[in-house]
């Protein structure tokens, strides 16, 4: 046996900056039922844009292969993506897949929501989802609709919201990303609207993702900013955060409305903590969410490599790793060429 198929099971990894891999972001699919002007703007994601064909996809029997690879390395955490995942068929089948890797001890889900009718709710949570994260921008319609820019109304992700939570789920958060003249008016709406709800709902700085959604520092309203606004009108007090390297900061109402959150990746990155690593649907593994290319690891499948010999080289590229764009962005880096969000999911 060569010394790279010796297997090296259950070790962690750690990267050149001694962080350790924990979670691995799983995008099923590019597409998407919506076209939310910060992430899939119409007049790049238009009709005439070419989506990924089936056969380029990674099969759920290729993503449970390197699954169980990270799974050997200290992954616990799988979060499913898109695009939407939900337009993926047959999601379950993945999640029952992934579930019964030894190792994998919490799988979630972020999706817009909006197939997520009550049925659909069950059987992901029987499949062994565990959590979900819910996106939405706005609580009226107009700006909702200004920012999905498909038409779908704020009811129709609050009935996924409402099935979610009736579906046992450990947790459902409801993710609102802010962007300054978009739909920053909606912060207070917003949560005003969850406060007492039981649903944690996180307010997320406007990042720099990808090149087509025209991102600009003044379009960023920052954590520190929505929590004053917040503050002045329902106090807050801050939570210690449930593990090392969360990404959001936690705060409570002082008068017992629950828990928010602020994802402020832009204004105090996180870089220092980072344990994801993120697939692609195409199978292209990305060690940050802005970096340029991904490492490929479908060709590698489909010329037969072996489960231990994928180890071998993800490891190599996990101990290289040294990305931290978030605490280094700069004019420049900003325009740099970078893998777009519709990809890996966030
Ligand atoms: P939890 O496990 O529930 O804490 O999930 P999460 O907050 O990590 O996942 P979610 O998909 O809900 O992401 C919320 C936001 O955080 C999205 O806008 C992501 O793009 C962003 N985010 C997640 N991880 C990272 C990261 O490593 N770097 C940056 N810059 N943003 C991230
Ligand atoms: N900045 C911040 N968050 C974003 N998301 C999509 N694009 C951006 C962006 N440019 C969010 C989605 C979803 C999560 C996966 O990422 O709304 O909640
Ligand atoms: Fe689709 Fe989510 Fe991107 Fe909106 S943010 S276009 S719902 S993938
Ligand atoms: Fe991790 Fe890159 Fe985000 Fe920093 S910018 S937290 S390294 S994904």
């Amino acid at each position: 046996m060569a010394s790279s198929d010796k297997p090296t099971s259950y070790l962690p990894a750690t990267d050149a900056l001694g962080r350790d891999l924990h979670d691995l972001r799983v995008s099923v699919t590019d597409r998407c039922n919506f076209r939310c002007v910060y992430c899939m703007p119409k007049e790049v994601f238009g009709r005439g844009y070419k989506f990924l064909q089936k056969t380029e996809l990674l099969t759920f029997e290729e993503i449970e292969k390197i699954v169980r690879v990270f799974s050997r390395m200290g992954v616990k955490k799988i979060r499913l993506t898109g695009g939407e995942p939900l337009v993926r068929s047959e999601l379950e089948r993945l999640i029952e897949k992934i579930s019964n890797i030894d190792g994998i001890a919490d799988i979630s889900l972020t999706t817009n929501a909006a197939l997520l009718s009550p049925k659909r709710a069950a059987s992901l949570r029987s499949a062994g989802l565990d959590r979900v994260n819910i996106s939405l921008d706005a609580i009226d319609d107009e700006t909702f609709m200004a920012v999905n820019d498909v038409g779908i109304p704020v009811q129709k992700v609050l009935d996924g919201i409402t099935a979610a939570s009736e579906a046992g789920f450990k947790s459902v958060k409801v993710n609102m990303v802010v962007k300054r003249g978009l739909n920053e008016h909606s912060v207070l709406p917003m949560a005003r609207y969850f406060h007492g709800s039981g649903q944690i709902l996180r307010f997320i700085e406007f990042m720099d993702v990808g090149n087509t959604n025209r991102w600009h520092d003044n379009a960023v309203m920052t954590g520190a900013e929505i929590i004053s606004l917040i503050n002045a009108e329902m106090p807050v007090e801050t939570v210690s955060p449930n593990y090392r390297g969360e990404v959001a900061q936690r705060w409570q109402y002082q008068d017992g409305g629950g828990e928010i959150g602020v994802i402020s990746s832009v204004s105090q990155p996180f870089c220092g903590d980072c344990s994801r690593a993120r697939l692609s649907a195409v199978g292209k593994i990305y060690t940050c969410l802005f970096a340029s290319d991904g490492f490929d690891l479908l060709s590698l499948l489909r010329e037969g490599i072996s489960e231990a010999e994928l180890e071998t080289r993800v490891r190599k590229l996990w101990s290289r790793r040294r990305d931290r764009y978030s605490e280094t962005r700069t004019v420049e880096s900003v325009l740099k060429p970078k893998v777009e969000m519709s990809y890996i999911g966030g």
